[in-house]
């Protein structure tokens, strides 16, 4: 869209000249003059009017919450519904591609789990309210607000005794966070520091899994990428703020005994999956005839990903849940050493991704345009590669699905969720 300077004033000189002559004409007389003044002032104020009103259309802050009905919902949904062990979860970005597969997994064997979104927009809103469709009928209640509003989560802790949070809630992307970075630290650091505060307050303290990211690995070049390797080069605004979580965690641990497990996603894919993500929208574009840009490194070297299934993912989460340990301490203080875990969940074999886009091929049954483009450096690494030895020791993480069978069932929730399977193939 032209900016508004752009549309008074066309960039091309041989126009500009025209509407001068044209300009003259009009301001012939005082009366047009008059009523060009009026239409000015009328364009300018509602520009003005168009602007505060997307200004204070918050994006973060749009949601309402509270009342007895809405307490009941959460009361509720965060009930234990078996006799040994269960826990109560607080899952934060429950509508977002990990956090519904974990919801759901957790309240299938009798957990309390009660959600929280934002709902914003960074991808297309009707998939987060479809999960949160998804959720609902199973029982789980999501309430639609934002990690960052302290009240909100304080009240939330006041009705339900969370025994647990499972924080995945952020701002993900790696190319995005140089259209939008303040978006990284409302929710990365900001959202995150927010939850921490009201967790370590609240008593019982709840313990916590979050997500950290591969990305932290950034430009390291030893791989398998293991949890002692450095994460000192960050290659991207996203991956420095998931860094920043792993650091500003490792605070609240030793400083008010919040028991902490940071999980290390390698590029989790699935049905149900961010349609930011590559193989998402290879899917897209593959079905609607339109090319697909390709990454590649230095000297034509294709870039690999280890790309994580969803359900091995989910197994991680829950590990760590289980495993996670007590909370030290109570109304803010310390009372002894709590556990702080850092764990690669990955598949442990990397895949090219011209690889995955001959598969994406194989189960589409059509071919893909591919436009080979040399990387820009903003952002995207050029492989990752997890050793996930420690994750198996402490809780048998043990992925099982390889990318080939995981993009199956991906593509037939696809063709199944976009209605393609009702004739438009
Ligand atoms: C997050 O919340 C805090 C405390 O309520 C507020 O001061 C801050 O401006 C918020 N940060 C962002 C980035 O929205
Ligand atoms: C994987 O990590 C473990 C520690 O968790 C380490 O002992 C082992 O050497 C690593 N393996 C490789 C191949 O780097």
């Amino acid at each position: 869209m032209p900016s508004l300077e752009e549309e008074l004033f066309p960039s091309t000189p041989g126009k500009f000249k025209d509407r001068n002559r044209h300009f003259h004409r009009c301001f012939a007389s005082t009366s047009t003059m008059f009523l060009w003044a009026l239409f000015l002032i009328a364009l300018t104020a509602s520009y003005l009017c168009f602007q505060s009103f997307m200004d204070s259309g918050n994006r973060y802050f749009t949601a309402t919450w509270g009342g007895h009905h809405w307490e009941k919902n959460v009361i509720n949904s965060a009930q234990i519904r078996r006799s040994h062990g269960g826990m109560s979860v607080l899952v934060t970005g429950a509508a977002g591609f990990v956090g519904s597969h974990v919801s759901l997994a957790l309240k299938k064997r009798g957990d309390g789990v009660v959600g929280i979104d934002n709902f914003n927009n960074y991808y297309d809103p009707s998939l987060k309210k479809a999960r949160k469709n998804l959720l609902n009928q199973n029982s789980i209640f999501i309430v639609d607000g934002d990690i960052n509003d302290s009240k909100l989560l304080v009240k939330l802790f006041d009705i339900a005794r969370f025994t647990h949070v499972m924080h995945l809630a952020a701002q993900a992307g790696v190319r995005y966070a140089m259209e939008n970075p303040g978006s990284y630290i409302h929710s990365n650091i900001a959202g995150l520091v927010t939850l921490l505060e009201v967790c370590k307050n609240s008593n019982p303290q709840p313990a916590i899994v979050w997500a950290s990211s591969s990305s932290v690995y950034g430009l390291n070049e030893k791989v398998p990428f293991s949890e002692s390797d450095r994460t000192d080069q960050p290659a991207s605004l996203y991956a420095a703020t998931k860094k920043a979580g792993e650091e500003i965690t490792h605070t609240y641990n030793h400083i008010y005994g919040l028991s902490i497990t940071g999980l290390r996603f390698f590029t989790v894919y699935g049905p149900w999956g961010r349609p930011d993500m590559a193989y998402f929208s290879f899917t897209r574009n593959i079905l609607q005839g339109k090319p697909i840009t390709v990454y590649r490194g230095k000297n034509r070297v294709d870039l690999a990903r280890d790309f994580t299934y969803i359900d091995d993912v989910v197994k991680g989460c829950i590990g760590s849940l289980d495993t996670s340990g007590k909370s030290t301490g109570s109304g803010g203080k310390k009372r002894g050493p709590a556990p702080y875990r850092i764990f690669n969940l990955g598949n442990t074999s990397p895949v090219t991704v011209p690889m995955m886009v001959a598969m994406l091929e194989k189960h589409l049954k059509v071919k893909a345009k591919k436009n080979f483009v040399v990387m820009p450096g903003n952002g995207d690494v050029p492989f990752t590669h997890a050793n996930i030895s420690s994750a198996r020791k402490e809780f048998g993480y043990k992925p099982t699905t390889d990318l080939q069978t995981g993009l199956k069932k991906f593509v037939k929730w696809y063709l199944s969720y976009y209605g393609y399977d009702q004739g438009k193939l």
